[in-house]
């Protein structure tokens, strides 16, 4: 299975040479702050709404605690609402895993409003104290681009008693504002010759007050290309 996805990995990387990410039609800059952010999602199930991302034509990213054992879900783009088909996971474990492709039943058109985030398929390093950016649908507010900082993975243990792993990243504010919207896509932006990319590099998962976990997309890029290219596929309802 992995092996599958590496393979195609792989494969992709030498036919896109310079582009390396996963959809080339991806938006690239930041929008502006008083603009929508085009990649923006709002999952509705019949008992949780979260944030997500669009990845490319079909398929969105979310938490895993968002869709898990919800019948029937749907993904609200700009003001389009397209439903779900399936639900892929890379494992039933949604504690540690926590991340989910939501296959839509039809492909979207790009517009100007709707459009996928970017997701570099080649190495990104995150470290601590970098800057990074999340998105938010403003589940319990407005739209939003907070500037959030990458924290050392102590700050998570101390906060939630649980100790994070290589698929997990640690970040917050250094205030007690409230960052938590499970679901939004966290950003970097990275430097590729002559050009800046925001990339995207985590899914909130949970968190409280200032303090937020993220599950590392970083970690996962093999698993998604396999799911959006079809090739590892496993279905959960
Ligand atoms: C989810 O959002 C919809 C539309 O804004 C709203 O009607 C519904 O009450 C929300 N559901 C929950 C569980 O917050
Ligand atoms: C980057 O820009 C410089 C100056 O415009 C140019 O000489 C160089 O070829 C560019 N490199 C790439 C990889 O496009």
């Amino acid at each position: 299975m992995i092996a599958a996805a590496s393979f195609f990995l792989f494969a992709l990387l030498i036919h896109q040479e310079s582009a390396q990410l996963l959809d080339s039609n991806c938006v690239k800059a930041l929008p502006e702050e008083n603009e929508r952010v085009p990649w923006l999602a709002f999952i509705m199930t019949p008992s949780k709404n979260c944030s997500g991302a669009l990845i490319n034509k079909q398929f969105v990213l979310t938490a895993a605690r968002c869709v898990v054992g919800e019948k029937d879900s749907s993904v609200r783009l700009n003001s389009e609402v397209y439903p779900v088909q399936n639900t892929y996971l890379p494992t039933n474990d949604r504690f540690t895993m926590d991340i989910a492709l939501l296959k839509l039943k039809e492909p979207v058109i790009y517009k100007r409003h709707i459009r996928p985030i970017c997701i570099l398929l080649s190495d990104l390093v995150i470290n601590t104290g970098m800057t990074l950016k999340d998105t938010r649908w403003g589940l319990t507010g407005s739209p939003a681009t907070k500037i959030i900082t990458n924290f050392e993975n102590a700050k998570c243990l101390s906060s939630f008693g649980k100790r994070l792993n290589e698929f997990q990243i640690c970040a917050g504010y250094s205030n007690n504002d409230n960052c938590v919207e499970v679901g939004s896509p966290l950003c970097i932006e990275a430097y590729r010759p002559n050009v800046t990319i925001y990339t995207l590099t985590g899914i909130q998962s949970y968190g409280a007050l200032g303090t937020c976990v993220y599950s590392n997309i970083l970690r996962y890029i093999g698993w998604i290309v396999g799911v959006v290219l079809e090739v590892d596929v496993c279905v959960h309802s």
